[in-house]
C-alpha cells in the first residue's frame, strides 16, 4: 500500500508513492515549490476521504487558501492550523528581553500542535516552515529530541508526515528526502533518500503552472 503524493509523475518515480506512516522532507530554497508540493499531498487525501492537516509556521491560512486555488488545487477539506504570529505579538515582544524566543514559544506551540493532531486524527500531515519548529529548541541535543518525539507523535496513529524546510541540516531522522531546485535551467525534482523502497534516480525536470506541479516525461 502506497500513499499518493498527489503528483502523478512523482508517484511513478517513487514506484507508487510514499510509504504510509513514514516521515518525508521536502527541501529547497524559498520559491522552489515546497508549499505547493505540500498542498498537492494534502489535496490528494480528499478523494479517499482521508483527513488532511496543514500546520503552517510560515504563511497565514488566508494566503495558503488563495495560493492553492491559483494552482488549481481544492483544499476545502483540509484543516489548517495557522501558527503564524498574531499582529499583537509584535507590540508585546518585550517578553523576549527576558526569555529566549525558544522558551517563550515552545510550550504553547507544541501543545497546540499536539491538541490539533489528537482532535483531527489526520491521515496526512504537512508541516510548512519546519525550520521555525526546530528553532524552538535551544541546543542540538534538545533539538534532536524535540524533532524525534514530534515525528513519533505525529505518525503514531498511521499518519504519513511531510515536512518542508529551507535548511535540512540535522534532519537525518526522516525516511525520505525530496529535493526541489529552481535555477536558470528551470525547475527540477530529485529523490536523495527513500528508505524501504526503490525509486527512479536522477534529476527530473518539473513545472509549476495554473495546474500545479507537473513532472513531464516521467511516464513509465
Ligand atoms: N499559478 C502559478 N503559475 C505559475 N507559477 C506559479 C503559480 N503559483 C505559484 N507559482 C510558482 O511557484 C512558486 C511558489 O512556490 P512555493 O510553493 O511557495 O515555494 P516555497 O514554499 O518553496 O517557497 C512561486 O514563486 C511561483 O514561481
Ligand atoms: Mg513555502
Amino acid at each position: 500500500m502506497r500513499v499518493s503524493t498527489g503528483i502523478q509523475g512523482l508517484d511513478q518515480i517513487l514506484h507508487g508513492g510514499f510509504l504510509p506512516g513514514r516521515v518525508y522532507l521536502v527541501h529547497g530554497q524559498p520559491g522552489a515549490g515546497k508549499t505547493t508540493f505540500g498542498l498537492h499531498f494534502l489535496a490528494a487525501g480528499t478523494p479517499a476521504r482521508e483527513k488532511s492537516l496543514l500546520i503552517s509556521l510560515g504563511q497565514t491560512e488566508a494566503n495558503i487558501r488563495t495560493d492553492a486555488s491559483s494552482v488549481g488545487l481544492n483544499i476545502d477539506g483540509v484543516s489548517i492550523l495557522d501558527l503564524t504570529p498574531a499582529a499583537e505579538t509584535f507590540s508585546e515582544s518585550q517578553s523576549y528581553d527576558i526569555f529566549s524566543p525558544a522558551e517563550v514559544e515552545r510550550e504553547p506551540l507544541t501543545q497546540e500542535i499536539a491538541k490539533t493532531i489528537q482532535q483531527k486524527d489526520p491521515k496526512r500531515i504537512f508541516v510548512d516552515g519546519f525550520d521555525h519548529f526546530r528553532r524552538l529548541a535551544n541546543d542540538a541535543f534538545q533539538h534532536q529530541r524535540l524533532v524525534q518525539s514530534f515525528f513519533r507523535f505525529a505518525t503514531q496513529h498511521g499518519a504519513t508526515l511531510l515536512i518542508a524546510c529551507d535548511d535540512r541540516e540535522s534532519l537525518r531522522d526522516v525516511d525520505g528526502v525530496i529535493e526541489l531546485a529552481f535555477g536558470p535551467e528551470g525547475r527540477s525534482i530529485s529523490i536523495t533518500k527513500f528508505r524501504g523502497s526503490d525509486f527512479r534516480p536522477g534529476v527530473h525536470p518539473m513545472r509549476i503552472s495554473g495546474q500545479g506541479i507537473q513532472i513531464p516525461g516521467s511516464a513509465a
